[in-house]
């Protein structure tokens, strides 16, 4: 198979356009059988729910190019079902589990000239999502919905790669108590782009969201989990009702204790406490894991001891672990990897 001529090493994280993307309907209560199109435009109603109160939601995935040159995805079974979590939070219809990988399938394998050779530092993206496609105009759920899946090869979430981020503790909360931070709603998206692009002008790359009803605890950033280290080397994360249950972190978790043999503990972390830890990461699909070296409290610094030019070691091996069972390199668990071709 011959792969796009792209410069695989010096791609960001951005959109490009790839061959084919995934597109179903549901109209009358059913979706239909979906097909493969190369149209990567969508025309809709100028009053379709999503355009007028943001009925829409998404996932986030990746396919690898594996060591030994086959095509993988990770956990597709997780996105479907947070997906259909989603959905039901959204009164949206839930578009079949098994439906979801199929198209998730099938868009990469129609995209596989443009899945990032093994060893190139790249990935192929893919981003799943539905919004409500049929007009309303009272405040309630639409009756027509589409599901999309497309691809986009991407390099780094945060620009230098896999150097130490600043963050700042953000005065801005990203999801209330009861709401939808526990989904993966575009809506908390939009929420947040305020709070990333006045922290982006204040020199830090993320913000630190706190609970919204306390605001002393730690929940995650815009678009990542977070997990520290204690000096012990325990893997520590924040247990919160209101963030998203991201499949990396949960994966890591299980990396940390089955592979690497240390401690875990998912529970309440306190932003008073955060200046105890030996590391810090933040982890998602589009973040892997990314060291962080400091958070910025209202002009006090936390500095982690694993300092700014460098991963901490317990991250870093998290971090191998994980990209090495993605690539193939070290054993699976049972069920993580589908192989695509
Ligand atoms: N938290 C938020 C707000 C996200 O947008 C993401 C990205 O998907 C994550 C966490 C990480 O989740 P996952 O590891 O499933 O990609
Ligand atoms: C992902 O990691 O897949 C996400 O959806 C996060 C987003 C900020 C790119």
């Amino acid at each position: 198979m011959e792969k796009k001529n792209i410069d695989w090493a010096n791609l960001g994280f951005g959109y490009v356009k790839t061959d084919k993307r995934f597109v179903s309907n549901y109209k009358d209560g059913k979706w239909d059988d979906g097909a493969l199109v190369s149209d990567a435009t969508i025309a809709i109603s100028e009053c379709a729910g999503v355009l007028q109160y943001s009925q829409a939601c998404f996932e986030g995935m990746k396919a690898y190019t594996t060591e030994d040159g086959h095509i993988v995805t990770f956990r597709p079974d997780l996105n479907a079902q947070r997906m259909e979590d989603s959905c039901k939070r959204l009164e949206m219809p839930a578009f079949p589990k098994e439906s979801f990988v199929d198209a998730v399938v099938k868009t990469i394998e129609a995209n596989s000239e443009w899945v990032p050779p093994y060893g190139s530092g790249a990935t192929l993206y893919i981003r799943p999502f539905m919004f409500a496609s049929g007009p309303v105009i009272g405040v309630k759920p639409a009756d027509e919905y589409q599901f999309r899946v497309f691809a986009t090869p991407v390099g780094p979430y945060f620009k230098g790669g896999v150097k130490p981020l600043t963050l700042r503790v953000s005065d801005f909360d990203r999801a209330a108590p009861n709401g939808t931070g526990h989904i993966k709603a575009g809506l908390n998206y939009a929420m947040s782009l305020h709070a990333i692009v006045t922290a982006h002008e204040e020199g830090f790359d993320e913000n630190m969201y706190l609970d919204a009803a306390t605001r002393t605890k730690v929940e995650e950033t815009g678009g990542a989990n977070f997990l520290f280290v204690t000096k012990d080397n325990k893997v520590v994360t924040p247990k919160s009702n209101t963030i998203l249950p991201s499949i990396t972190r949960r994966s890591l978790m299980t990396v940390a204790k089955d592979y690497l043999g240390l401690e875990i503990e998912e529970r309440t972390v306190y932003l008073d406490e955060v200046k105890d830890f030996a590391e810090c990461g933040l982890c998602g699909t589009a973040a892997v894991i990314s060291p962080v070296g400091k958070i910025v409290d209202h002009g006090k610094e936390i500095c982690f001891p694993s300092g700014m030019s460098d991963m901490g070691p317990i991250t870093k091996k998290l971090r191998d672990t994980l990209t090495g069972i993605q690539m193939g390199h070290i054993e699976a668990p049972k069920g993580w990897l589908k192989i695509i071709k």
